[in-house]
């Protein structure tokens, strides 16, 4: 348990940040714990991170604790100029520097062979290192002020759907972090992509916003066997975790509109038997069919970003209503559906049902 060495929780303290320029000062603050080793939470574009100092061993080490992450799994530094990258790797190729040009900052991590600068705590132990430019406002100037790069996982409890608000944050590590920063939900929900450059061609190991049709207009890709073939060994340590996992049970039904609305009420007619509490999460056209049931909604069919922005949140609201088992709708694994499904494949913990 993260806290005080006596054993006590520690408190977590709360900053509501706004816009950069009027938080300015409380930025300021909340840098000083980055600077004496301690964890913030900050907002960024995708989810929300867990921060210290990228560069701090013992700092780091505290991001594993808080979250109760796996030693083996490493961290992503975050850096808020270009340049920073330099003297965290060995080997910024034409093609790093074309992606990092183009889509920087934004949602889009890259994976370099690191220097001796970067601790094993966020490589695990490996020699290569995954880095992000983050777009989000608050997340830039406050790794500006911090003055290092910050390793930031998404801040939830490892295992849990990824926070995209300040209150999903606090569910999870309130207690445990030293702070937290407010800045409104996130924009995109997902997190980033993660594109391992050592390799040629270069392989998406997590998808996310940017897709393996936006990146193949730059060079070469392909997406990881591994994302493909769920039997095949980790490449990315995360992989191989159960993640996103809402604690109800949580299936999803693919096929035409039809069918799906009719297997979520046969299958909610069968759990209702066994005395289960049920929640359905479906696109905003199905919920009428679920009048005077626990429905949320994740936008409109033809809206995957709205989908992307609203899945982990409406997973966590369920585990608070304390419902038994979710029944939920997908998409097609194509462009950015390859992401949503991606996680909808973890957060069922592979139940996904074909109709
Ligand atoms: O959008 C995001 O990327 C968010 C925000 C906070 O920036 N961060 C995030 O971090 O999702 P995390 O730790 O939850 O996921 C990072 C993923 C993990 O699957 C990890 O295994 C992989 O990136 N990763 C990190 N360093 C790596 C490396 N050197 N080689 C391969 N995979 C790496
Ligand atoms: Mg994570």
């Amino acid at each position: 348990m993260a806290g005080g060495d006596d054993g006590t929780k520690m408190k977590t303290r709360y900053y509501s940040i706004g816009n950069v320029k009027e938080g300015e000062e409380l930025l300021q603050e909340a840098a000083k714990y980055i600077r004496c080793g301690e964890t913030v939470a900050i907002p960024t574009e995708t989810v929300y991170g867990l921060a210290a100092d990228g560069l701090n061993e013992k700092a780091c080490a505290r991001i594993f604790e808080a979250k109760e992450r796996p030693a083996d799994n490493p961290l992503i530094l975050h850096i808020a100029d270009i340049a920073s990258v330099d003297e965290l790797v060995i080997d910024v190729t034409p093609q790093h520097r074309t992606l990092m040009e183009a889509l920087w900052p934004g949602p889009l991590t890259l994976i370099f062979k690191c220097s001796d600068l970067v601790p094993k705590a966020v490589t695990a132990g490996g020699d290569t290192v995954a880095i992000r430019f983050p777009s989000h406002p608050i997340a830039r100037r406050f790794i500006e002020i911090c003055g290092t790069p910050l390793a930031a996982p998404s801040a939830n409890q490892s295992g849990r759907p990824s926070p995209t608000n300040a209150s999903d944050v606090l569910a999870d590590m309130d207690g445990r972090i030293c702070a937290i920063l407010d800045g409104g939900p996130c924009e995109i929900g997902l997190e980033s992509t993660v594109l391992d450059m050592t390799v040629s061609p270069a392989k998406i190991l997590r998808p996310g916003y940017y897709t393996m049709e936006d990146l193949s207009r730059y060079l070469k890709v392909e997406l990881d066997e591994n994302l493909l073939d769920t039997k095949a060994l980790p490449r990315s340590p995360g992989q191989k975790y159960r993640h996103y996992a809402p604690k109800a049970e949580y299936t999803v039904y693919t096929g035409s509109k039809e069918n799906v609305v009719a297997a979520l009420k046969a299958a909610r007619e069968e759990y209702k038997k066994k005395g289960k509490k049920v929640g359905l999460l479906v696109f905003n056209e199905d919920a009428s069919n679920f009048p005077e049931e626990e429905v949320l909604t994740l936008g409109s069919y033809d809206d995957e970003k709205t989908m992307g922005r609203l899945l982990f949140a409406k997973l966590r609201e369920f585990d608070r209503r304390g419902v038994d088992v979710i029944l939920g709708v997908g998409v097609e694994s194509v462009g950015y559906g390859t992401a949503l499904m991606n996680r909808i494949v973890k957060a069922t913990e592979g139940r996904i049902v074909e109709v």
